[in-house]
């Protein structure tokens, strides 16, 4: 009895004494998960205030481009058609391997993946997208075109980018017959009866028509946005929350709004951010201080004889310009809506990645001639790497979502 007894207590108790243990077990266990879950719970997104809420609003939706004036072809579906097809001609170069899509690689956000450009020759600048460019006043780095059109003339003159003439450019459109009839479609009449330099004006406002059809697809940024104006919360919450704390900088402490304003982040103005050279050495590149004379000199500008507004805004801005000393170096604030796929980043493509770019914004570090013609705006920020990394998290939420 004892025996069994014992035998039928001992399993019963030791039941009870395994019971207690996995009960303490399971209460140390839940509350190590609770602090793990507290420790490697994200910091909340830092609050807005009520002003920061009012820019991140200014932030989205792309609209389609504000209106060009002086270019009458501008939002003509024929325009556009034929403007694309010359885009994507290699014919229109002077040894027929250079198109425009050469450097503007639509699968690389209309950009190419280089430091500086390759066409017939070597570049000095980085090659910028066209996506979004319509929401622009002033065209490439320095700004040295007023629109569009006038701008899509030039990588045909250079001797690095397509070397060919106008006159080569309008004798191809005349004998392909695809091209001609395109131009024939686009402005109306036939190309033998306008002057070299009218049908040269005609086929930029062309491809300025299809480039203003390049646009930015909605990001999850915008779906953001949204959330916040119709204060879905839930919708809201499934914006990570390091693209949040990014955002939140850039329009705080990092500043970055001041010069990358409006939906396509660009203030369209002119910056010297001081962005080091690849030699180290002070910038060769003057910028928008040599542009001005290019711009105001240039047959083609809105002022001009072929533009459709010679006495609009753009034209009265171009001819306002000033050479001011300030000027020395700068260069317009990109967009930064195609940040996410654009790398080498800059004027030159100083940077690889985005996590260089804000390094440097963080730290300044190796900044160049800040004298006192500089950028008065930057000053060193700060931030920890973890906010580094949020910026860039906020910087690559402007990919659009796939299918879109
Ligand atoms: C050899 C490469 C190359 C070719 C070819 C080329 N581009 Fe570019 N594109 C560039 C570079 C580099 C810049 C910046 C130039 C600068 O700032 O000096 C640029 C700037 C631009 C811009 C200004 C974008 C902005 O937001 O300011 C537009 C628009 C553009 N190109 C359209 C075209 C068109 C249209 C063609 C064909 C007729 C063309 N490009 C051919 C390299 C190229
Ligand atoms: C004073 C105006 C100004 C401020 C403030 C500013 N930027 Fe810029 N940003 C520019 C200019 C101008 C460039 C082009 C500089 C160059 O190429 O030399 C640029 C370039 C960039 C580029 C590279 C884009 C490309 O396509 O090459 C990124 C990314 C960028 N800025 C992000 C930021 C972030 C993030 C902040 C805030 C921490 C910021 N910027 C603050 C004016 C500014």
């Amino acid at each position: 009895m004892n025996r069994a007894a014992s035998e039928g207590m001992a399993p019963s108790s030791g039941r009870s004494i395994v019971r207690r243990w996995l009960l303490l077990g399971a209460i140390i266990a839940l509350a190590l998960e609770a602090a793990r879950l507290r420790m490697a719970a994200p910091t909340p997104p830092a609050e807005l205030t009520p002003v920061q809420v009012r820019l991140v609003l200014s932030m989205s939706p792309v609209l389609a481009p504000p209106p060009d004036p002086t270019n009458r072809l501008a939002d003509s579906p024929a325009a556009a058609a034929f403007g694309e097809a010359v885009f994507f001609d290699a014919g229109f170069s002077a040894d027929g391997t250079v198109s425009c899509a050469t450097c503007h690689v639509p699968a690389l956000a209309f950009s190419d993946g280089l430091a500086v450009a390759k066409g017939l020759g070597t570049g000095k600048r980085n090659t910028p997208t066209i996506i979004d460019s319509a929401h622009q006043r002033w065209f490439t780095w320095d700004g040295r075109a007023d629109s569009m059109w006038a701008q899509a003339l030039h990588p045909f003159l250079s001797p690095v980018e397509m070397g060919i003439t106008a006159s080569d450019v309008v004798q191809r459109v005349r004998t392909v017959p695809a091209l001609a009839a395109g131009y024939r479609a686009a402005s109306g009449h036939d190309l033998s009866t306008d002057p070299e330099d009218t049908a040269f004006a005609t086929i930029g406002k062309c491809l300025a028509a299809y480039e203003r059809t390049v646009a930015s697809g909605r990001s999850p940024f915008d779906e953001y946005v949204d959330a916040l104006r119709s204060g879905d919360q839930d919708a809201a919450s499934t914006y990570p929350i390091a693209a949040q704390r990014g955002l939140a900088l850039f329009v705080g402490r990092g500043g970055c709004i001041r010069c990358h304003s409006s939906p396509v982040l660009s203030d369209g103005e002119f910056h010297l951010v001081g962005v080091p050279d690849a030699a180290g050495v002070l910038p060769q590149d003057v910028g928008r201080f040599q542009a001005i004379g290019v711009v105001q000199s240039d047959p083609f500008n809105a002022a001009g004889s072929h533009s459709d507004a010679p006495n609009g805004d753009q034209a009265r801005l171009t001819r306002a310009l000033l050479k001011q000393p300030e000027l020395w170096g700068a260069v317009r604030t990109p967009s930064l809506r195609t940040a996410w796929g654009t790398a080498p980043y800059m004027h030159a493509g100083q940077f690889q990645t985005l996590g260089e770019v804000v390094h440097f914004y963080n730290t300044l570090e190796g900044a160049v001639a800040l004298d006192h013609h500089a950028e008065r705006m930057l000053a060193p920020l700060g931030l920890t790497a973890d906010e580094e990394a949020e910026l860039v998290a906020f910087l690559e939420s402007l990919q659009p979502t796939a299918g879109r």
